[in-house]
């Protein structure tokens, strides 16, 4: 029988690890798992991140070289657990660096929070005020912002709005910069100190006529278009030929612009086609102790502010030239948070030589943009599969236990064969 669990979070973690086994019917051998997974000297780095922490969930840390970004070479640190990504985004900067390299651009680095209150007022009679509550806001936060203002950060603007279909429902949207760092935790206390204030001075002017005004949430939003960031790669169409297969370059350009195109037009491509990107941005944003899923939920939401969902990249093609375009906001740190505290997350700033956030969003969309030419490149090519169970070849002998001489007689057997699980479970069986 099940039970409630009262007071998990006080266990020592020994004992949390014998409740789980207990309470779900589990094999003891998971403790040695567990057990064998935790660092040998330093694991209170890790479990002082999290809460309940019982072990460590190890992801491959990988290196792919050659990233060319506005003339600078890189090596980028990729954590991912999908065998390809690495070895697709390593393929594509060896070849952009080849023709040019990335070139990329910030546009802007403007973030946002939100204060959201209830009032009966008028809004209307509220945009006369503005200008005191902008002095209001900004002294109320001096203190907090104190810093951040002499790294060139600080709150810069902020706008009164309605909120769509709810009445009586007002936001303040603030504009922040936070310099080198995302920048969450400065916001959200700049915002939670505005509040009260902001709230007090509305009521102040207008309490002969309306009630007092009520807060009801201060929050950062992820959804951040003006933090905004631009990679082009440039080639004449001729020096496509590495990546055109049995295409002449110029078919082969023109079979990436229907992809792109279709991608463009067809969310349910879109969604795909942007997961390839992902995989790179993801790669390179978790490498460096970024919030993935804050990079996700922006991009995401800006791939549809059109309203539908639609390719992150575009493609120019006239005679002679191919220009793929990726534009993609990231809020990105490199100061501050995990870049502090995680060992391997300190090691990929180190290894991209400490770069500002704004360097940052410049890797990690290039990072975006090699893995994305490569999928699209395999898709309008030979098809994904041929490379993508190549690689994932290892993953499955690995599953099945091989041994290293059966792994070595599987990869020279499959090297012109179609992989699949099934088909390498039969050779392993065959070679017995
Ligand atoms: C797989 O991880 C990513 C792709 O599906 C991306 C794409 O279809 O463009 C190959």
């Amino acid at each position: 029988m099940k039970t409630i669990i009262s007071g998990f979070s006080k266990l020592s973690r020994a004992e949390k690890v014998a409740m789980l086994i207990k309470q779900q019917k589990l094999s003891e051998d998971l403790d040695h798992t567990f057990t064998n997974y935790l660092h040998s000297s330093e694991q209170h780095l890790f479990s002082d991140i999290s809460e309940n922490v019982i072990s460590n969930y190890y992801l491959p840390f990988s290196i792919a070289p050659n990233f060319l970004i506005n003339d600078e070479l890189h090596m980028l640190p990729m954590v991912i657990e999908e065998s390809s990504v690495v070895a697709a985004a390593s393929k594509a900067a060896r070849f952009w660096a080849n023709n040019g390299g990335f070139k990329t651009k910030v546009i802007d680095t403007l973030k946002n929070g939100q204060i959201y209150f209830k009032w009966d007022g008028n809004i209307q009679d509220l945009q006369a005020f503005k200008d005191e509550l902008f002095q209001l806001i900004l002294q109320v936060t001096s203190d907090i912002t104190e810093n951040m203002r002499k790294r060139g950060g600080g709150i810069v603007d902020f706008d009164l709005k309605p909120v769509d279909n709810m009445p009586q429902t007002y936001q303040f949207l603030i504009k922040f910069r936070t310099a080198d760092s995302m920048g969450a935790n400065f916001i959200n206390t700049c915002l939670e100190a505005i509040a009260p204030h902001a709230m007090a001075f509305i009521d102040e002017r207008f309490k002969d006529e309306y009630n007092v005004p009520e807060t009801i949430m201060c929050i950062l939003s992820n959804y951040t278009p003006d933090c905004l960031v631009k990679c082009t790669v440039s080639c004449p169409i001729d020096q496509l030929q590495p990546y055109a297969g049995r295409y002449t370059p110029a078919e082969f350009a023109e079979r990436f612009k229907n992809a792109v195109d279709i991608a463009i037009n067809d969310p349910y491509r879109a969604v795909t086609h942007n997961k390839g990107i992902f995989n790179g941005i993801d790669a390179v944003v978790i490498a460096t102790g970024n919030d993935f899923r804050a990079i996700e939920a922006g991009a995401q939401a800006y791939a549809a502010r059109d309203g539908r969902y639609r390719s992150l990249t575009r493609l120019e093609l006239d005679a002679d030239n191919f220009t793929y375009t990726l534009e993609i906001p990231l809020a990105l740190g490199t100061v501050g948070g995990l870049t502090n505290t995680h060992p391997l997350a300190k090691s990929a700033i180190e290894i991209l030589n400490h770069p500002t956030a704004e360097q940052l969003m410049q890797i990690v969309a290039s990072a975006g943009m090699a893995n994305n030419f490569s999928a699209v490149a395999s898709l309008v090519t030979t098809g994904i599969q041929k490379g993508h169970m190549k690689l994932h070849l290892t993953n499955i002998l690995n599953a099945l236990n091989a041994t290293e001489a059966e792994k070595q007689q599987a990869i020279k057997h499959f090297n012109d064969q179609v992989v699949s699980f099934t088909e390498v479970k039969r050779f392993l069986k065959d070679t017995k």
